[in-house]
């Protein structure tokens, strides 16, 4: 079930992506949503503005209802000092805002060993971006897709969400490079990603790693 046109849209979307070993979540972002934040959470997040503490609260209780469906109950969501969100021993997850939306995406270590999740309004990517996160290979390879320039940013978001906890690097946008048509993603550290995505209300993409001990 979904309340309305853009919670149809979202479900519908991650429906679509079935990505193994991984549960997505989503919900609208409602008021009194940053009232959920516990202290602890809080006192994590280096911002203060509403709007913004309102979308943390939003996707923390989105990750907290798939923990507690994995049997992780009250599990607070910190967030460390370089943003990444810090899990519980054994899980690996990835959260995203925009205004409306909050998605949040959780596995378990012993399948996958990294997940990063983006989703972004369906909007073209400014012309003075285009230079400063993709190449002309990258532009080439995605002139067939939907907003394909857009998507590329929405996907290299995820794969940094995704790289940045196994190695605490900063990746400029074209140390990610993106193969769309073999869905993968590789980057100067050597990691490559698997990559779904879903264009619909949203651009939503998500970057995994699968643990190298599962062989399917
Ligand atoms: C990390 C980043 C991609 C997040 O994107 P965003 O559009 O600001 O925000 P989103 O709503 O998509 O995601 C926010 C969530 O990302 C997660 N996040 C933030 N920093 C993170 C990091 N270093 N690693 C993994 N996840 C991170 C947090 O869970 C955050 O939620 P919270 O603020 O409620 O705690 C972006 O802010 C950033 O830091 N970029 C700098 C690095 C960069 O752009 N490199 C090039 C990418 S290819």
């Amino acid at each position: 079930m979904c309340d309305n046109t853009i919670d149809c849209s979202i479900k519908q979307a991650i429906d679509a992506l079935a990505v193994p070993d991984l549960l997505i979540g989503h919900r609208l972002i409602l008021k009194d949503d940053e009232l959920t934040l516990n202290r602890e959470e809080k006192a994590s997040l280096p911002f203060t503005s509403l709007e913004r503490l309102r979308a943390s609260g939003a996707v923390r209780n989105v990750a907290r209802e798939i923990m507690k469906s994995m049997g992780f109950v009250d599990f607070p969501i910190l967030r460390s000092t370089c943003g990444d969100p810090i899990w519980p021993a054994g899980v690996v997850g990835s959260m995203a805002h925009n205004t409306q939306i909050a998605v949040a995406a959780i596995g378990l270590q012993r399948e996958l060993e990294a997940v990063g999740i983006d989703i972004e309004n369906v909007v073209p990517l400014p012309p003075d971006m285009l230079d400063l996160i993709c190449t002309p290979l990258e532009i080439h390879a995605i002139s067939d897709y939907p907003l394909g320039t857009k998507l590329l940013f929405v996907i290299k978001e995820a794969v940094y969400k995704a790289a940045y906890p196994l190695d605490h690097k900063f990746l400029d946008f074209h140390e990610i490079q993106v193969d769309p048509a073999r869905r993968i993603a590789i980057t100067s550290t050597g990691r490559k990603f698997t990559l779904h995505w879903y264009v619909s209300s949203h651009i939503l993409a998500v970057a995994t790693v699968r643990n190298k001990s599962i062989t399917s």
